[in-house]
Parts: C-alpha cells; structure tokens; sequence
C-alpha cells in the first residue's frame, strides 16, 4: 500500500473491510494487467482497489455486482505476442488518440485531442475511459436512434466533440482507433452488460442540493480553472501546441457533444479537474461550474437545422433537455448562430446516416 497517501490507505482499508478476505486473498496471486471480473462472485482485490484509487485519486470505489477493468498499458503491449505489424496499427491509435491534432484542419476543427476528455490515454475510470464502446457495440443508440457500430461511435465524437469530420469507415485511421480501443478491452467479454461497468462513462452525480447558478460557477471558475483555460475560456497554447484545451469558444466542442449536457459536464469536472486535483470540488462547486460554462457560446451543432427552436425541440428528448442550446441568456438565445468555429461547413459528410436492418429498406446510404 502507499503509505505516503493517508486518504487512499484510508479509503483502501475501509472498502477491504467488506471484502470476503479468502477471495481476495486466492486472487492476489494472479497478473494485474487486464484484470477482470464479474464483481457479483470475486471481491475485487486490494491490489486492484489500490490500482483503481491511484487512477481515479477520490473516486467511489466499484459496488458489489459492478465490473472492474483495468486496461492494458502500452507497455502491456510490446511485451505481448501480438504480431508486430498489429502492434503498430495500435500504436498508432494510440497515437491519433492522445495527439489528435495530427488530424487538424483534416479531422479535428477544434483544440482538443481524444485525451483532452478521454483523460490517461482513455484508460482512466470515472473520465469515460473508450473500452466499454469496443465490448457493448454493436448497440442501439438512443442519441441517433439506429445500432451503432465501434467506428461509428468514434465518429461520433469526431462531429461534435472535435467539431470535425470522422476519418472514413475503413480507412486505416478509422481502424488504428478502434484497434487501440478493442486493445483496451482485452479480456473484457463481448456484451458485458454495459450499465454495470465501474467507472465508465462520467457517472451522474447526485441532484444538485442548491439550483446551480452561474453567479457561483463563475466565482469558482476565476479561482480554481482560468489559470489553466482562460478568463475567457479559450485556453492556453505554447509555441502554437496547445497545453490546455478551450471550454468554449470556437476552438471547443460544439453544441452537440456529450460533455455540453449539463450532467455530464459535472461530472467530467468533479471526477477529473482542476488537473492533478480530481474529487476535491464539492458536488454544488461542479454543478455550478457546468451551468456557467453551458451558458457559454460555442460552435453550432451539426444537427442545426438553420432553425434554433426546431433543432431544439427536435433533439430535445434525447439530448438538449440536458443542455442549456436554445435557452435564453442574458438576453441572448443560446445557440441561435451559423457560426460553426474553425469548422468550414456544417454536417459532416459521408458517415453519418440512419442504417435500417428490417430487411425492407431499399437503400439507406
Ligand atoms: C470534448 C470532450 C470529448 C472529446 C474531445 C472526445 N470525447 Fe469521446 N466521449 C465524450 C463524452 C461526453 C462521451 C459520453 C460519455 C458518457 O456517456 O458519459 C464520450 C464517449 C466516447 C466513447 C464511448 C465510450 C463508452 O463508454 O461506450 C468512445 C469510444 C469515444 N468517446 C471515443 C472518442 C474518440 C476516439 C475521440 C477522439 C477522436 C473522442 N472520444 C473525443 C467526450 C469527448
Ligand atoms: C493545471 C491546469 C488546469 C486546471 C487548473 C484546470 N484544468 Fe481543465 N484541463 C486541463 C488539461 C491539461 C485538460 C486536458 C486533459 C489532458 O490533456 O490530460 C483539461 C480538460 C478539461 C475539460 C475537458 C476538455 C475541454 O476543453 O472541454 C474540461 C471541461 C475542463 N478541463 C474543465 C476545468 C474546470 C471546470 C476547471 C476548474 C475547476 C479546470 N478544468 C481546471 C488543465 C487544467
């Protein structure tokens, strides 16, 4: 155990003692690398408990019946029997993932890379680590309402959280990603049920006790984020790299990425920021900020119909319910722009398309 960190040896030392000691003991023994277990029949092991904690420094602990996954590193994979030319395709996943502005002005019209959201290479619990997507996919999806496929959900986060344009289905960018997401998931079984996976997504926080106010939100902001993303929210940049990526503004995620709903947002704050400080705002402190930062302008969302309140009210049930698009502010209606950031058009082109598998549609490309 670390010694040196009171809280996680506290925190250690209370979960162990729910454990049933003989199981977690019998598997002490065993390989931590891609350790996974249906936690319903195993105790999750100190070791793991101690792994999870010093990833996710704060975060809840896994409940009984929740499943744990510890992904794979890299160096994991050098010293694995991949064959070579495999472990070069997930390389560079990795790569496009953790420096996704190799794909700027091509792919990605903003300042973010994967990793900006998907925090540790997108290994980490509670930073909605990318494994679950490569085991739970194919799967229908309520936010564009046909199964979806791994590379699909990938484009998803290339059209709106990298206000971009997907690489092509196929191509070897395309691949190379989801190469490093199935590698992520070894081990994991194919359609492990996704809503008991420990971690994954940005887990809801409780509802806030205060409505959040973005009076408040913004005092934290200005003392606890602005050094790092700007009064303004446009981030910081050294010799033309960005070191830390905008919250809104033109180089952001636009109005339909995930992370502008407002649970979401909170929970991405409480769970990961301020950096290297994860789980040290109060729950209202995260709230709070996610209504100032959704009060925000940011480019359009690629749905816009050139209508704000028809584009609202048409994704409003399975998406801007949670988001303040549309709202008024200020005296401003959020949203209400043709301004899609560095983006040169609006909808990207090509892969995103409703799919139909009742064997009655002629064609739906
Ligand atoms: C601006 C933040 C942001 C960026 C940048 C981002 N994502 Fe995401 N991503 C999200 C959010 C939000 C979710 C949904 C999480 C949830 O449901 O709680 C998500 C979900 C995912 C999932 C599904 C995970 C699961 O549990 O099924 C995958 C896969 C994924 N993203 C891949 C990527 C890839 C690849 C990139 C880079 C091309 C990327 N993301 C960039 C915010 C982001
Ligand atoms: C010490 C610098 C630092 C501080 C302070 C900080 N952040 Fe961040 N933030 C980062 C970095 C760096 C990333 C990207 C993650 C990565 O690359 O590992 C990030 C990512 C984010 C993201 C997701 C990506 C994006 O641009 O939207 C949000 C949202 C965010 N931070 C909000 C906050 C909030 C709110 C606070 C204050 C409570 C805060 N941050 C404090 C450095 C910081």
């Amino acid at each position: 155990m670390n010694k040196k960190n009171p809280s996680t040896t506290h925190r250690l030392k209370h979960a162990t003692k729910h454990l049933a000691n003989g199981v977690a003991l019998a598997v002490l023994a065993l390989p931590l690398a891609a350790w996974a277990t249906p936690a319903e029949d195993a105790a999750v092991p100190p070791e793991t408990l101690e792994r999870l904690q010093g990833m996710a420094p704060g975060a809840p602990l896994p409940k009984p019946g929740q499943f744990v996954h510890i992904p794979p590193t890299m160096e994991d994979l050098e010293a694995s029997s991949l064959h070579p030319k495999l472990k070069e395709t997930i390389r560079r996943g990795h790569d496009l993932f953790t420096h996704t502005q190799q794909l700027r002005g091509k792919n990605v019209f903003n300042d973010m890379n994967c990793s900006s959201c998907h925090m540790g290479e997108g290994r980490l619990p509670f930073s909605s680590p990318v494994w679950p997507a490569a085991v739970v996919l194919p799967n229908f999806r309520p936010k564009n309402g046909h199964v979806n496929s791994l590379e699909e959900r990938i484009a998803g986060c290339f059209t709106y959280s990298m206000n971009g344009q997907p690489p092509a289905y196929g191509s070897d960018d395309m691949l190379a990603l989801a190469a490093y997401h199935q590698w992520l998931a070894k081990g994991v079984p194919m359609y492990q049920p996704g809503n008991t996976m420990y971690g994954r997504g940005y887990p809801k926080l409780a509802e806030p006790e205060l409505k959040p106010d973005v009076a408040r939100g913004q005092a934290v902001y200005e003392a606890k984020c602005a050094l790092c993303h700007s009064a303004d929210g446009s981030g910081r940049k050294q010799n033309g790299k960005v070191v830390f990526p905008p919250l809104w503004g033109d180089n952001s995620f636009n109005w339909g990425a995930g992370i502008s709903r407002l649970f979401t947002m909170a929970s991405f704050i409480k769970h990961n920021m301020p950096l290297g400080q994860p789980n040290s705002l109060t729950e209202q402190q995260a709230w709070d900020l996610a209504q100032y930062i959704d009060s925000q302008e940011r480019p359009q969302d690629p749905r816009y119909t050139g209508d704000i309140a028809e584009t609202r009210a048409l994704y409003e049930a399975t998406f801007h319910k949670d988001t303040l698009y549309g709202t008024e502010f200020e005296g401003r209606i959020l949203g209400d722009h043709s301004n899609t950031g560095e983006k040169p058009f609006l909808k990207p082109e090509g892969v995103l398309r409703s799919r139909d598998f009742s064997g009655r549609a002629t064609n739906t490309n």
